[in-house]
């Protein structure tokens, strides 16, 4: 029963939607188990660039079944500009399935999750805005919409009347906005039910069945570990289960079905929004590493901070969702510099960490304890094979992979498919 899950090991944008792409043509589904259109996952084939934020990557490989789980929140105009974009560029998207657990975003929660933030001023997390946190805190609340319930109108409608209660106060009296009629919710949302309805099954049956015939599933996550609801730098984090057991609940498989958890790292680390960052770089190098990164959102082209490779971070993702496979990306971007720091300790009020503090305060006051190894010049772009890397480039992976303690099975040296050195096979 082999699934393999696909996560971040940072703070996102770590090449998921590459790896994903990569093992595309091994596995039989991907399914997207978590977030929402706050991801934004690249993908480079040949001249064409895609960039997806609610359907899984496995959606541009031939013959896969891509599908969107039952812990996804789910924009229903961005799902079918996203089909519509990508059905104008050739590509079939037929085969997707949707799950009829999943919870829908209506636009209130857009409005909420916008104006909540502008309300917390410097508290703000600096979300994407597209309504991804009250979306998730309805359905904690038991008040949220899912897929299914578009398809009983008299349901949808009770629903929305009850979560009308609720948001109209918050509105109108906190707020100062419009109230809203239930009339006009229950309008936008049954505009998409007719064309839904194809897509929409059983998802957590399909999959265990594929599992019981020896099917691979691809889990793909949105996010990553330290955006994880649970184990990232909370409050700063989104409102998902981006880790490994989050694979689990939002795709209604069990554990004992995965077989490999690939964990995507960058060779530095980025994080977009607030919070705290031990290694964030606000000099030159800050600079030069966006620059030559190209660190900017594909879901909002918010400049992404940079900052050195984080080997706490990495120990403690490969930890928490048991990763057996690392993933490391962007290699290439490190080519030219001279000394190349990585953090390997924190420096937490005189007290040396090489894991992450257990107290949030710990990881704000958390200081980065550099050692510096040998860079290279050469372009790596064409690497293929680690004997293709210089010398001091595979050390440099050799030394995160001894710090981190997670074996390194790839090494990203550009965006295309085929810019990887694979060292160890990702799929059985
Ligand atoms: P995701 O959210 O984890 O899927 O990552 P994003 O797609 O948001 O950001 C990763 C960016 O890096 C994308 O633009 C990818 O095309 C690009 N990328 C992925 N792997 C590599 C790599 O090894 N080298 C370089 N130069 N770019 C890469
Ligand atoms: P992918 O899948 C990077 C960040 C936001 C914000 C916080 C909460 O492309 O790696 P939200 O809108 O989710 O409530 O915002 O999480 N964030 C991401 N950062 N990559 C992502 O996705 C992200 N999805 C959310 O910037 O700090
Ligand atoms: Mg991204």
């Amino acid at each position: 029963m082999p699934a393999i899950v696909v996560l971040g090991a940072q703070w996102g944008d770590e090449g998921k939607g590459k790896a994903t792409d990569l093992l595309g043509s091994r596995v039989d589904y991907v399914v997207k188990f978590n977030g929402g259109n706050n991801a934004g996952h690249t993908v480079v084939i040949g001249d064409e660039k895609y960039a997806l934020h609610l359907l899984p990557s496995g959606i541009l490989t031939p013959g896969v079944i891509p599908v969107i789980g039952n812990g996804v929140v789910i924009d229903l105009s961005v799902l079918f500009q996203e089909i519509d974009g990508l059905n104008s560029r050739g590509i079939d998207t037929s085969r997707l399935l949707v799950s009829a657990n999943a919870h829908v975003i209506p636009s209130y929660n857009r409005t909420l999750d916008k104006v909540t933030e502008r309300f917390l001023g410097s508290r703000r997390i600096g979300t994407t805005g597209r309504g991804i946190g009250p979306t998730y805190a309805d359905k904690m609340s038991r008040v949220g919409i899912r897929i299914q319930d578009l398809f009983d109108e008299k349901i949808l409608r009770q629903k929305v009347e009850g979560a009308l209660d609720q948001k109209n106060h918050l509105l109108v009296k906190v707020y100062n906005r419009r109230a809203i009629t239930v009339d006009e919710v229950v309008e936008e949302l049954l505009a998409h039910t007719e064309r839904l309805r194809p897509y929409v099954a059983d998802t957590t049956l399909i999959l265990g069945e594929a599992l019981q015939r020896g099917d691979v599933v691809l889990l793909e996550a949105g996010q990553a570990t330290l955006l994880d609801v649970d184990h990232g730098t909370y409050p700063f984090v989104t409102s998902s289960s981006a880790t490994a057991g989050g694979a689990c609940t939002g795709a209604g498989i069990p554990p004992t079905a995965i077989t490999r958890v690939i964990g995507i790292a960058k060779a530095y680390i980025t994080r977009v929004g607030e919070g705290p960052f031990p290694t964030e770089l606000f000099d030159e190098d800050g600079e030069k590493l966006r620059e030559i990164g190209h660190e900017f959102g594909t879901t909002t082209g918010r400049p992404r901070r940079c900052g050195w490779f984080d080997v706490p971070i990495a120990r403690y993702a490969g930890r928490v969702n048991g990763i057996t496979d690392l993933v490391l990306t962007k290699l290439d971007v490190l080519s030219g510099w001279e000394l190349i720091p990585v953090c390997v300790a924190y420096d937490v009020d005189g007290e040396i960490l090489t894991d992450l503090p257990m107290t949030q305060t710990g990881f704000h006051h958390a200081k980065p304890v550099y050692e510096y190894l040998p860079g290279w010049t050469e372009d790596i772009s064409g690497a293929r094979t680690l004997a293709d890397l210089p010398q001091t480039a595979q050390d440099y992976v050799a030394f995160l992979e001894a710090r981190s303690a997670v074996r390194i099975s790839a090494i990203g040296v550009g965006p295309e498919r085929d810019q990887t050195v694979v060292v160890h096979n990702l799929v059985d």
